[in-house]
């Protein structure tokens, strides 16, 4: 008898921490707001300054629940990246969820179409919507992206776009193969390339073949490198005194 009502009891022990495991949180929709507001997670580029719907739907007046957003978040939609819980934690999806849950839908809402481009790589960039952070890039191959590898000396490779595509550094969201295949990584990866080569100055030292005027160039060198050493030791000698 005593038995059984020890084992009554620890099982409901367990079913209360099970439960208290998934409504743990409580929910705090100004924080939910502060957080969109911080911009930190981006979610803006796509759901629109104030969730009112951009390159995808709107948020404001969502009626998913709270165990919706947090899948959502973590594993990605059909066309949306996946956060990991560094990037967002648990407690902000759910602040999110309780402030936007809680606004009216827009009544009318039209997803922002990019338009489509020659190069295949730049369409792709468009049409996956990496625009949506990337958008300088892959309109005119001028950005941050672009130059942070202009500054690393690291070449754009299919390589290096499948590793950040798959686990990303810093904030950006990680794409699945479906969404963004290996493939597809290749030519995004032969664009910005060009885009890379385009805006690094060419090699100090003159190509073969340039008769006409590169053998110029070491003799200037030479002359600025001397001058440079006078001056130097100049310099030197003026400050001995
Ligand atoms: C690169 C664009 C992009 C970014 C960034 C993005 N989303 Fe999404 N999101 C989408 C798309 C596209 C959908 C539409 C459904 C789908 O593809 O799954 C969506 C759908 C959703 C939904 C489901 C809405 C509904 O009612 O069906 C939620 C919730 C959501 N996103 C939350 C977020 C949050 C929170 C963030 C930031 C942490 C975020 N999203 C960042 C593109 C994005
Ligand atoms: C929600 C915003 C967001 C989206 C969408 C996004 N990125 Fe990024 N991406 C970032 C951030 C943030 C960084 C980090 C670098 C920085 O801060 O500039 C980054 C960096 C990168 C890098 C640089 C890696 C390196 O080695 O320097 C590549 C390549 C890249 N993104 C490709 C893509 C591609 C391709 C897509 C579309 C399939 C995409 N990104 C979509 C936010 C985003």
């Amino acid at each position: 008898m005593k038995s059984v009502r020890t084992v009554l009891l620890l099982g409901l022990a367990v079913i209360l921490s099970g439960l208290m495991g998934s409504v743990a949180y409580a929910q705090d929709p100004d924080q939910g707001k502060a957080t969109y507001e911080e911009q930190v997670w981006q979610c803006q580029r796509c759901h629109g300054p104030n969730g009112e719907g951009l390159y995808a739907r709107p948020l404001a007046g969502s009626e998913k629940s709270a165990q919706e957003w947090l899948d959502q978040v973590r594993n990605g939609g059909r066309a949306m990246p996946a956060f990991s819980a560094e990037q967002v934690s648990d407690q902000q999806i759910l602040d999110m969820q309780a402030y936007f849950s809680g606004l009216t839908k827009p009544a009318n809402f039209t997803p922002k179409q990019p338009p489509t481009a020659e190069d295949p790589g730049q369409n792709l960039m468009l049409q996956k919507r990496c625009v949506a952070c990337h958008e300088e890039e892959a309109t005119t191959g001028q950005g941050r992206l672009i130059s942070n590898f202009i500054d690393r000396g690291v070449v754009p490779t299919q390589e290096v776009v499948v590793k950040q595509l798959r686990t990303p550094f810093k904030n950006m969201p990680s794409f699945r193969p479906e969404q963004v295949s290996d493939d597809e990584a290749a030519l995004i990866a032969e664009f910005l390339a060009a885009q890379v080569a385009a805006q690094t100055p060419p090699p100090a030292l003159p190509q073969s073949g340039g008769e006409t005027s590169s053998p110029m160039f070491p003799l200037v060198l030479l002359a600025v490198g001397t001058a440079l050493a006078l001056t130097g030791l100049a310099l030197r000698r003026g400050l001995a005194r």
